[in-house]
């Protein structure tokens, strides 16, 4: 490992454009289970019974809920509500302070990569302390003091199936409209894709964090540095999920694994 990190700070001290892609598996070791790993989320619950679109619209239509999304939001809250930046977000925050970290793209809704204080994340499935406006579109962020109070009303509300209080908890927008959290659900349109395109293609180091990659169109990104002429580096825990476009592919855990580049790269002076 240790010379797999010895690489991997050479390539990124060298980088003039270094972008992070980044998914679940960076925000494990803060506590939120991963979709696809044994036991995780997909393992307990139905992505399109609990994830997909309609229910966004059913919620607001006062149509029936599916007792498994009150429980998938209810699990999500709990962890969310105690999860923090792990040494894996604060090192690609530390990466950015440092000037060597352009952006981040990732796919978690979390806010974490915020928190950490980086300060371009492209969110392309959402934020889950972002509302979002059904009427004009317009985006509001929640503090954390905001978010966890109303999504626990949210659910004692499905649990009771009291609709009204559902809508009634369904924040306005100063424009009168009705919000809902800005998260992509199964089905609907990512977000930000071109600016995500855009910043995998500027980049000549693209570094693939705690991803399976099982998830389009994002999952195309690597693709789209890799043929722009970057050099790929992956660290996943259990593998590697991109064979054919990785340089450098590092097995390990990225809370581990990114402070130890942090630390040689602080080392050399970089
Ligand atoms: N460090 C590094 N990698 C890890 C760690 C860790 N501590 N823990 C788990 N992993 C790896 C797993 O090996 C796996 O390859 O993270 C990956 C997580 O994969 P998924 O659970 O499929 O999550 P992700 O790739 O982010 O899923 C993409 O699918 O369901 C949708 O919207 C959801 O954004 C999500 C998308």
């Amino acid at each position: 490992m240790h010379d797999l990190v010895e690489e991997a700070a050479s390539m990124i001290r060298g980088a003039k454009n270094l972008v992070a892609f980044t998914g679940a598996g960076v925000s494990e070791e803060s506590g939120i289970p991963t979709f696809r790993d044994p036991g995780g989320l997909w393992d307990r619950f139905d992505p399109y019974e609990v994830g997909g679109g309609d229910v966004f619209s059913s919620l607001y239509r006062g149509g029936a809920i599916p007792a498994s999304a009150t429980g998938f939001v209810s699990e999500m809250l709990t962890v969310l509500e105690k999860a923090h930046p792990n040494p894996g977000h604060t090192a690609l925050g530390e990466l950015e302070r440092m000037g060597i970290l352009r952006s981040v793209i990732t796919q978690n809704i979390d806010n974490l990569h915020r928190e950490a204080g980086n300060s371009l994340v492209i969110e392309v499935h959402g934020n889950i302390y972002r509302l979002a406006c059904l009427a004009c579109g317009g985006r509001v962020y929640l503090s954390r003091e905001e978010l966890f109070p109303l999504g626990w009303k949210l659910v004692e509300c499905l649990r009771s199936g009291d609709m009204q209080g559902i809508i009634s908890i369904a924040s306005r927008c100063l424009c009168g409209g009705i919000c809902r959290i800005d998260v992509v659900a199964f089905g609907e349109p990512v977000q930000d894709m071109p600016r995500a395109v855009a910043e995998a293609k500027s980049a000549d180091v693209f570094l693939i964090l705690g991803t399976s990659g099982a998830v389009y169109p994002a999952a195309y990104l690597p693709e789209y540095a890799k043929r722009a002429g970057a050099k790929l580096i992956e660290i996943n825990a259990t593998g590697c999920y991109f064979p054919e476009l990785v340089d450098l592919g590092i097995v390990g855990k990225t809370g581990e694994v990114l402070p130890r580049i942090v630390e040689r790269l602080r080392e050399r002076g970089s």
